[in-house]
C-alpha cells in the first residue's frame, strides 16, 4: 500500500548491504514513476506496464552486478509472478510491507489519502482500486506494529536462514579491542 514503508525499509536494507560491501540499486516511485513510466498512470493497465518494465530494468540490473530492491506497490498477483519469472530461480525474494489500511491512511504522508477519499485521484489502491496481498511471499515485515530495525532485523535473519546472506563473522575480541582506542 502506498505508506507501508516499502522505499524507507528497501533503503535501510541497502545501507546493511553496503556495510556488507555489495553492491545494491533502489528502484522506486522516485526514480521510475518521475522518468521510465512517466507515461503510465494507475489503471489496471498502466499498473502492469510498470511492474513489466520495473522487472526488466531489474533484470538488468542484476546481470551488472547489483542487487536490486524494487519498491512498489504492485497490486496484482499476476505480474509479480511475471516479475518472479522474469530473473533466474531464486534471484527474485518477495518481501510483503504488511500495513493496514487503516495505519497507511491515517500516516497519509503525501496527503494523497485524503485526495482519493475526497474522490479527487481516482483508482487509488485500497480505497478504489483492488490490491491482493501475496499469498507465499518469501518475507513478510508488519510495518504497521514494527520499527524499521526490527523489519531489518526480520530481512537479515531471513536472508541468513535461506543461505543467501552469510552472518557478518564477529569482529576478533583483540581488533573489537583496537578498534575502540
Ligand atoms: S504500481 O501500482 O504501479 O506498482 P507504484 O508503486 O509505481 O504503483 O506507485 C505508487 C505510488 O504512487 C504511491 O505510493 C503514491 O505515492 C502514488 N500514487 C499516485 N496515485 C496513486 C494511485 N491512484 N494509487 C496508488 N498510488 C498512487
Amino acid at each position: 500500500m502506498s505508506g507501508a514503508g516499502k522505499s524507507s525499509l528497501a533503503h535501510a536494507v541497502e545501507a546493511q548491504l553496503h556495510q556488507r560491501s555489495c553492491r545494491t540499486f533502489v528502484l522506486d516511485g522516485d526514480n521510475i514513476r518521475h522518468g521510465l513510466s512517466k507515461d503510465l498512470g494507475f489503471e489496471d493497465a498502466d499498473r502492469r506496464e510498470n511492474i513489466r518494465r520495473i522487472a526488466e530494468v531489474a533484470k538488468l540490473m542484476l546481470d551488472a552486478g547489483n542487487i536490486t530492491l524494487t519498491a512498489f506497490i504492485s497490486p496484482f498477483r499476476l505480474e509479480r509472478e511475471l516479475a518472479r519469472h522474469t530473473v533466474a530461480d531464486g534471484d527474485f525474494i518477495e518481501i510483503y510491507c504488511n500495513c493496514d489500511l487503516k495505519v497507511c491512511e491515517q500516516r497519509d504522508v503525501k496527503g494523497l489519502y485524503r485526495k482519493a477519499r475526497l474522490g479527487e485521484i481516482a483508482h487509488f489502491t485500497g480505497i478504489s482500486s483492488p490490491y491482493e496481498p501475496p499469498e507465499n511471499p518469501e518475507i513478510v515485515v508488519d510495518t504497521d506494529q514494527m520499527s524499521i530495525e526490527e523489519c531489518l532485523d526480520h530481512i537479515f535473519n531471513h536472508l541468513q536462514k535461506m543461505g543467501i546472506l552469510s552472518p557478518i563473522p564477529a569482529l576478533p575480541k583483540a581488533l573489537k579491542r583496537s578498534s575502540t582506542k
